[in-house]
């Protein structure tokens, strides 16, 4: 979607338009340079969740850096994208694992005509650029490596790269962390760096919210909504539970699905393409199969789905 669609799209969830209007302020005074343009993101799709919304846009505005917790498929990286095209800024993406150390973060020394220069990294980009620097999955990474990003993150905006200059951050930047709390595989973040974020539960998708949103995106009939909105719960059920992964809960998938359905394929061979081959182990996606089948009889035709 375009800016515009996006902007209409958060606005019907009922986000103050007083709040979007200062984001139309602060996109005025902040432009980017032709050159980075092609790093601000063209969302697929939207993130929904007015409070979420309000929270995030509130902390930007107000010059935080946000942190996004919660579990899997809850929509962080939707958000993130969405964010960095509402306020137009060029995005950058660093997902952090145990190997990610400073310089990946600020950048490494080159040899420029003999001399030794800093090959930027995405965080000293973002930085002078005024973009958003997503830390994907931000407490998969050491501590260690994360510390020479504090100076940046707490009121003295400037990232100090020990023999060079010292770089202060665009007035438009901002720092946007990612986390999957109690996942495999991460630590703990230290409390100088949480203390550096604004924090936002991002809340599990609710049955109701989801058929709010099947209600507006599709022209699904409302006895089949609820079916639909029992399938994804199901399916999400199982993945916060650990039964299977959160491939198959895929939101986009299952709208793709739907679309499929509605130009004529098969409802079986739809959810197989949308949900059940999202996840590439087999046992995983029996389990999957075993959802849909337990919820649509094989004789339903995908004609009848629609009003
Ligand atoms: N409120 C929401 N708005 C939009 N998408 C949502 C929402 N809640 C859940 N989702 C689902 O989240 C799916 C994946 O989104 P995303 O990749 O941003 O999740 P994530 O939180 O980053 O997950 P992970 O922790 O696995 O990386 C979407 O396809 C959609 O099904
Ligand atoms: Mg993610």
């Amino acid at each position: 979607m375009n800016r515009k669609e996006l902007v209409e799209f958060i606005a019907t969830q009922g986000v103050d338009p007083k709040l979007l209007d200062e984001v139309e302020e602060f996109v005025k005074e902040n432009p980017v340079k032709e050159e980075h343009k092609d790093r601000i993101p063209v969302s697929l799709f939207g993130y929904y969740g007015k409070e979420i919304w309000e929270g995030a846009i509130y902390g930007i505005l107000s010059g935080y850096h946000i942190l996004l917790s919660g579990p899997k498929a809850t929509g962080k990286n939707v958000l993130s994208e969405n964010l960095a095209q509402l306020f137009q800024r060029p995005m950058w993406n660093i997902s952090l694992n145990v190997n990610s150390d400073s310089g990946s973060l600020i950048g490494v020394d080159s040899f420029k005509n003999g001399e030794v220069v800093l090959k930027k990294g995405p965080v000293t980009l973002a930085a002078e650029e005024g973009g958003f620097a997503v830390f994907d999955e931000i407490n998969m990474a050491k501590n260690e490596s994360l510390s020479v990003v504090h100076s940046a993150l707490d009121y003295r905006r400037l990232i100090d790269v020990p023999g060079y200059n010292r770089i202060p951050l665009n007035p438009a930047t901002r720092f946007i962390g990612t986390m999957n709390y109690g996942y495999m595989g991460t630590r703990e973040l230290n409390e100088a760096l949480i203390s550096r974020f604004m924090v936002i539960n991002m809340p599990v998708l609710e049955g109701e919210s989801l058929a709010h949103i099947l209600r507006e995106e599709t022209h699904l009939k409302e006895e089949y909504l609820s079916l639909f909105t029992r399938l994804f719960m199901d399916l999400q059920t199982k993945s916060l539970q650990g039964e299977i992964s959160s491939k198959a809960v895929d939101m986009r998938g299952l709208f793709g699905a739907l679309e499929m359905i509605k130009r004529g394929l098969s409802i079986p061979q739809a959810l197989e393409m949308g949900i059940v081959n999202k996840s590439f182990d087999r046992f995983e996606r029996e389990i999957i199969a075993d959802v849909i089948a337990t919820l649509f009889t094989k004789d339903l035709d995908g004609k009848e789905l629609f009003r």
